[in-house]
């Protein structure tokens, strides 16, 4: 399962890749606006960090026309590999699809439904976000939504995958990797919560201390 960070801010960004094998980066139109930088100032810094790491930038334009050019302008800056996010509404289907013919990628986003995930799998989309916390928030079931979503493309055989987005806590995201999903999106919050674990500092500090109890303050396997 790919996971990627859902956030524009280098240095966080910087400093997750340190630690975690992630995958790539996702924004959004709300996340750049957080970074509150000019946008491709920001994501060309993140482009160079990641190198050829997925990276999806998402189009605002109300018109299909208007996304095209946004896309093309994408490539232009941060190369014909990023991942163009497109929401999926009717004017969007169109504009997966001419991505998709000109031979770019494709993430269809704001997806609250299976029949959206169904329509942009048919328009060939690479990757489908659904929303799942939204969906929660909705009185929805966000889990059992995806798991609709991704037995719909397996029974189907569609090539797109699950790029799960909009996470608020680590069993969201556990939940997916459980049923095969093939990416999620996640926040750089979640994703330390990931690893934060009381019972786990304690048993590490255990062994530490009978090992310095053991071979002196201080020492370590280095250097008894
Ligand atoms: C992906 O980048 C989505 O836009 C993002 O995960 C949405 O998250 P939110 O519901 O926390 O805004």
């Amino acid at each position: 399962m790919k996971i990627l960070i859902d956030d524009a801010n280098i240095e966080s960004i910087k400093e997750l890749y340190a630690v975690y094998p992630v995958d790539g980066v996702t924004t959004n139109p709300t996340i750049l606006k957080k970074a509150g930088r000019p946008p491709y100032e920001v994501l060309k810094e993140i482009r160079a960090f990641i190198g050829y790491n997925d990276l999806h930038v998402q189009v605002v334009g109300d018109t299909p026309d208007i996304m095209l050019q946004e896309a093309a302008r994408i490539h232009k800056e941060l190369g014909s590999y990023t991942f163009i996010k497109v929401p999926t509404t009717p004017e969007g289907l169109q504009v997966m699809r001419a991505i998709k013919n000109a031979g770019g990628r494709v993430t269809a986003t704001a997806i609250y439904t299976p029949m959206q995930l169904f329509w942009a799998a048919k328009a060939g989309a690479d990757y489908a976000a659904p929303y799942v916390n939204r969906i929660d928030n909705l009185s929805g079931n966000g889990i059992a939504s995806v798991q609709t979503m991704q037995d719909i493309l397996e029974n189907h055989g569609f090539m797109t995958k699950i790029l799960g987005a909009s996470f608020k806590n680590v069993q969201q995201v556990q939940a997916l990797a459980a049923y095969g999903c093939a990416a999620a999106t996640v926040s750089p919050d979640v994703l330390h919560q990931m690893l934060k674990n009381d019972s786990v500092t304690l048993a590490v500090q255990a062994f530490v201390d009978d090992f310095h109890s053991l071979a002196g303050e201080g020492r370590s396997m280095a250097d008894i």
